[in-house]
């Protein structure tokens, strides 16, 4: 047995590729920390069918999901790397979880009620409502120490604790209580486009976001065409400069400047010259993840032998952690 921590997350297999905001906040940091702790990655497939999703291109998805968290330096025989749909027991828990979470406290979660704020409760499918149920059972299946997750999914991790003590003190301690890890706030990339809103995968148009999976020049495009603010001065300001800032909050976190030494960097320089340098840098960080997805993905019996054997791994402690579960709340085990 290892006395690391463990540590659990996933990324939804929702775009082609994975954004700058996705590897600079979440694998770029999980590859980081690898070697401390003992890891289980997933691509949270179920979760990806609250929102519509045509059923051809899902499974490519996953696929290049899983190919990004590889070549971003995950490495797939010292972690556990698999996917949600390939372990049934995380549907099979979220059952018995669902047993036991107010009807209310699920109303409550605001990544649903904002969802919804738009096209009203009838637009939503069950499905969004008990997502976070769901992302509670994938947690708690391992018994993780830790779940490195954004701001956005703080909420999430919350239920899970209150879930997790609740079915403890009821039927008995099955399950471990998991703090949520947050990243810092540099850590947060924003649109090009729109620098006030985080980068995503689901922002109107694509043109403020950066793949992983697009092109070198289509890189250097995107973030020479990022809206810059009023004014000159190359200096780091959110209020007053978000455009300026993001850039050059990007420029810290892809050279490991920091952004005193950045603003130093381009003193009295031109927006131009900070956005040619942002491009060569962020180009750099890139291409070789690009590279390694893109062999990865052309070799699928490669990645299918992943698979499966992180497919075995995960199944081994989800099942042990389900079979207590059904214990505790009283079944007839089968025999
Ligand atoms: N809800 C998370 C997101 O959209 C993805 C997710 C699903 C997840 N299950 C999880 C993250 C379990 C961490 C742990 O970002």
């Amino acid at each position: 047995m290892t006395s690391q921590p463990r540590v659990l997350s996933g990324m939804q297999p929702s775009a082609d590729s994975l954004h700058l905001g996705n590897y600079l906040g979440a694998l770029r940091p999980w590859v980081q920390r690898q070697s401390e702790q003992e890891n289980f990655f997933f691509v949270p497939d179920l979760h990806s069918l609250t929102s519509r999703i045509e059923p051809g291109v899902l499974a490519e998805r996953t696929r290049k999901t899983v190919a990004q968290y590889i070549a971003g330096g995950l490495d797939p025989e010292a972690n556990v790397l698999f996917i949600q749909s390939h372990v049934p027991e995380h549907a099979e828990l979220a059952w018995v979880l669902s047993c036991v979470t107010g009807f209310g406290e699920a109303s409550r979660m605001t990544q649903f009620k904002d969802k919804t704020a738009k096209g009203g409760a009838d637009q939503a499918n069950v499905g969004l409502f008990t997502y976070p149920i769901l992302m509670a059972s994938d947690i708690l299946l391992y018994k993780p120490d830790a779940v490195p997750v954004g701001d956005d999914q703080r909420q999430h991790v919350e239920l899970t604790r209150t879930l997790a003590q609740r079915f403890n003190s009821r039927f008995g301690e099955v399950f471990k209580v998991p703090e949520a890890s947050i990243p810092a706030a540099g850590a947060r990339v924003y649109d090009l486009q729109n620098p006030t809103s985080k980068m995503s995968k689901s922002s109107e148009s694509p043109a403020g976001r950066i793949e992983i999976l697009d092109s070198d020049k289509q890189i250097a495009k995107r973030i020479k065409s990022a809206v810059t603010d009023a004014g000159t001065e190359i200096r780091f300001d959110r209020e007053e400069k978000p455009g300026v800032s993001n850039l050059l909050d990007i420029y810290s976190s892809v050279t490991g400047r920091t952004v005193a030494e950045a603003e130093e960097e381009f003193a009295g320089k031109m927006y131009g010259h900070l956005k040619v340098a942002v491009a060569e840098a962020v180009v750099a960080e890139i291409a070789p993840v690009r590279e390694r997805a893109l062999e990865l993905l052309a070799d699928p019996a490669e990645l299918d032998r992943i698979l499966a054997s992180g497919r075995e791994k995960a199944r081994a402690v989800a099942a042990a952690t389900l079979g207590d579960v059904y214990s505790a709340v009283g079944f007839l085990r089968a025999g």
